[in-house]
């Protein structure tokens, strides 16, 4: 039976420069999305960018350029920054193309056939810097501004004919959803502000503006654009060749299994994407997760608010496995995460290097000198090597489950507890004393490279790419990797030749 696993990310609005909080977002569905390969599924990984709306053509406009320009320049940021994350992405979706343009009217005119959506007039606060409309009680006033008090983001009036979605009519059957499927919105914390935000009651929601026109046109009227959200959130089934519901893609990976989102956007995907679908008749997504927000000095990081931490600088700086890994790792996931430069290098320093990086260098360094780069063959194992190999089977089950239920942090704690138990065990072992017992010495070596092997894997969706360098010893190749064989305490066949280590991490001087 094939297994199939779609997750997106969000598509990312072509800001000039993406920042650690859209690193951050995309790295962590690639996680998931690279433990989910090895774990045998068909995998559907979507990310892109959200091209339209009133934000856009405004930036287009400060910027000379026209908005189709502007974005394409843009885009291309985005595209290559996927690169630069080693995200393992099947697709990158703009919203600009023509693919995505039929979708989204499709939806439209089955909403509009089925009568829920009405034209009328708008008239309340509206966001730019979000693309959300908010109500009065959502507003707050700061020296003469009006903010919307969850984003923070300043707010202008707005009154035109709109088109208007019924949400209203909504609320018992998303809250049934919400309730029928205890995991619809992880974390829970955020499922039940989710759920408040509903049973207070939904009013319809405007879904097409009229004061200005970069956007997808409404189908039967020419003289509005579709709200920039009901357009951007029709990206996951675009991408999947909706409307044509027969196709392979489609029926394969629809619905999604996990959207990962912030937790600013979550209203959006929790709430109004599942409402469209509903109306629509389609089938709503398995799973929404608000993951939090990467903070820089406890404030969100944003390009308003001047504090970004610049991820390809930091890439430049210590490379792209040490940032992958320390944002796994440290960052509570769900939570928010305050994350600093000082951090990460204490971080790289004794997780990677002097931890996994210099195990793998002793303990290839020692088979070098001592066993000619041959995997030696094992005598019985005793109380402490199978202690410590058997861990990963008896763990195993656990481990499916940490990334079912986006655990990431038990995942990763997993790993660091089984780095620092197989280092200690080299050191404690001491196969340097023991060249006179060559059968417990080929046991000592043969338990650290299966160690070795098995850490490197459940590595692989963290750091791809150092995880492959190790795994390479071995000859073990990306397109073979299977997590399932962490099971197995004797893969590695005795007399099998090991190809020499590249330097995994260096180690960072904080003056640097
Ligand atoms: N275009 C919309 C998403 C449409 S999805 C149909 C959007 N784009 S965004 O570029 O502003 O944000 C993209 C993702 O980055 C969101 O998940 C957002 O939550 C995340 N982050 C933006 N800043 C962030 C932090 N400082 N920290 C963590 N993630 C944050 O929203």
């Amino acid at each position: 039976m094939s297994k199939n696993f779609y997750i997106t990310t969000p598509i990312y609005y072509p800001s000039a420069r993406p920042h650690m909080g859209h690193a951050y977002s995309s790295i962590v569905a690639d996680f998931f999305a690279r433990f989910k390969r090895i774990d045998g599924f068909n995998v559907f990984f979507l990310t892109g960018t959200d091209e339209h709306g009133q934000k856009i053509q405004r930036a287009a406009e400060k910027n000379n350029k026209a908005p189709l320009e502007f974005c394409n320049e843009i885009s291309k940021t985005f595209k290559e920054l996927s690169k630069t994350l080693n995200l393992s992405n099947n697709d990158f979706i703009r919203t600009t193309e023509k693919r995505h343009y039929e979708s989204v009217q499709n939806l439209w005119n089955i909403l509009e056939k089925k009568g829920e959506i009405y034209l009328s007039n708008y008239s309340g606060w509206y966001s730019v810097s979000d693309e959300a409309f908010y109500l009065d009680n959502e507003i707050e006033e700061i020296n003469g501004v009006k903010k919307s008090k969850t984003s923070g983001s300043p707010v202008e009036w707005v009154e035109e004919e709109s088109y208007f979605f019924k949400l209203s009519k909504w609320q018992g059957k998303l809250l049934d959803l919400y309730k029928k499927n205890e995991n619809f919105i992880l974390p829970r914390s955020r499922k039940n502000e989710v759920i408040s935000f509903v049973k207070s009651g939904l009013k319809d929601l405007s879904v097409s503006r009229k004061s200005f026109s970069w956007g997808i046109q409404v189908p039967t009227n020419k003289d509005h654009v579709i709200y920039v959200w009901l357009d951007a959130l029709t990206n996951y089934i675009s991408a999947l060749n909706y409307p044509n519901t027969k196709d392979s893609l489609y029926k394969n990976y629809w619905p999604a299994d996990v959207h990962m989102i912030g937790k600013d956007i979550l209203r959006f995907h929790a709430v109004y994407w599942p409402a469209f679908l509903l109306a629509a008749e389609l089938p709503t997504p398995k799973r929404v997760y608000g993951h939090g927000w990467i903070l820089s000095g406890d404030e969100k990081m944003s390009k308003s608010k001047g504090n970004i931490l610049d991820p390809l600088e930091i890439i430049d700086q210590y490379g792209l496995d040490p940032l992958r890994y320390y944002l796994l790792k440290e960052v509570s996931f769900g939570n928010d995460g305050n994350i600093s430069k000082e951090k990460l290098i204490s971080c790289i320093n004794s997780d990677l290097a002097n931890n996994f990086g210099n195990l793998c260098q002793r303990v290839l360094a020692f088979t070098e000198k001592n066993l000619s780069l041959k995997v030696p063959k094992p005598d019985l194992f005793n109380k402490e090597d199978l202690n410590l190999l058997n861990n990963f089977t008896n763990n195993y089950k656990n481990l499916i489950d940490y990334i079912d239920n986006q655990n990431v942090n038990l995942y990763m704690n997993f790993i660091v507890d089984q780095m620092f138990l197989a280092n200690k065990y080299f050191n404690d072992q001491e196969p340097w004393k023991k060249k006179d017992n060559i059968k417990r010495l080929s046991t000592i070596i043969y338990t650290s490279l299966e160690l070795i092997r098995k850490i490197s894997i459940l590595l692989y969706p963290v750091i791809p790419g150092s995880s492959l360098k190790v795994l390479n010893i071995f000859n073990i190749k990306e397109e073979n990797l299977n997590v399932s064989s962490i099971k197995n305490n004797d893969f590695l066949k005795p007399n099998q030749k090991i190809n020499k280590i590249q330097i995994l991490f260096n180690k960072i001087n904080i003056n640097d």
